[in-house]
């Protein structure tokens, strides 16, 4: 049964995309992965199919929430790593919640995912910049939660609520759930109160931050350009994600 793993923090750009694709391209070459776009920008999408989210127009996510069953969604990427799509219209998510959908609100990508759980070793959820619905069904859905953190004063100060909003869903709705860790992201190590914010996390958070940081790296950045096939810097811009990914598997 696939260990579900979800990364998160509602402050934008702060490398949840890129990790989540990086993670789960680095797990397909030893297991079977899905990976799941849960942000209507469909970034994810873009990132590991390297096509227009349009193309998956009707035949995306949203389909396998509102039917409660992801089976007829799946894409595949390569033999191991398949992916659910995220489009513009994941944004009506919501108000097909509030308005049409009777169930418990916040297990729905749960009981969509039971469907294929049994399919693959690791579903990788990514999530959007926002403690919205998706972000909640993400965490009731899963086993574990990887909290980025990019060092600025607004990410620092996304981290408490991000934690605490766990919290609530840990104690409403999914007691199994974990903080798998706070992963360190875009660090520039030229600038020292990039520097001091790597070190405060692991002063405020002990034990929780991973022992990889990730930099900041043009050919890291460039990867949302090249993607994963015929990149030739792909092994620099993956590098530091081995390490982590090492971690992660140690801790879920
Ligand atoms: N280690 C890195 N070095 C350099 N650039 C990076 C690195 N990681 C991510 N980036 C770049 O930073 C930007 C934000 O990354 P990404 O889109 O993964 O963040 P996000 O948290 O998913 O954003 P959003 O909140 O909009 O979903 C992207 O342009 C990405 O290419
Ligand atoms: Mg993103």
């Amino acid at each position: 049964m696939a260990k579900i793993i979800s990364f998160g923090i509602q402050k934008g750009g702060a490398a949840k995309t890129t990790s989540s694709g990086i993670v789960a391209h680095l797990l397909s070459k030893k297991y079977k992965v899905l990976a799941v776009d849960l942000d209507s920008q469909g970034n994810l999408t873009e990132l590991l199919t390297q096509q227009d989210i349009y193309d998956f127009h009707g035949r995306t996510v949203l389909e396998a929430l509102m039917e409660r069953d992801a089976r007829p969604y799946i894409h595949p990427v390569t033999d191991t790593l398949h992916i659910l799509t995220a489009e513009d219209l994941l944004a009506t998510f919501p108000r097909y919640l509030y308005t049409e959908y009777r169930g418990n609100r916040s297990l729905v990508l749960r009981e969509t995912l039971e469907t294929v759980r049994d399919s693959y070793d690791y579903i990788i959820v990514d999530t959007p910049p926002a403690l919205g619905d998706q972000t909640i069904n993400a965490l009731s859905a899963s086993d574990a939660v990887v909290i980025m953190f990019e060092t600025s004063k607004f990410c620092y100060s996304a981290l408490g609520r991000f934690i605490e909003t766990v919290g609530h869903v840990q104690d409403m709705v999914n007691p199994d759930l974990k903080i798998a860790g706070i992963l360190r992201t875009i660090v520039d190590v030229r600038r020292s109160d990039a520097r001091a914010f790597v070190e405060l996390i692991e002063e405020e958070y002990p034990g929780m931050a991973f022992d990889t940081v990730i930099t900041r790296k043009a050919a890291t950045g460039r990867l949302t350009i090249h993607g994963f096939k015929e990149n030739p810097e792909l092994n620099q811009a993956l590098e530091q994600y081995e390490g982590f990914v090492k971690e992660l598997i140690s801790r879920v």
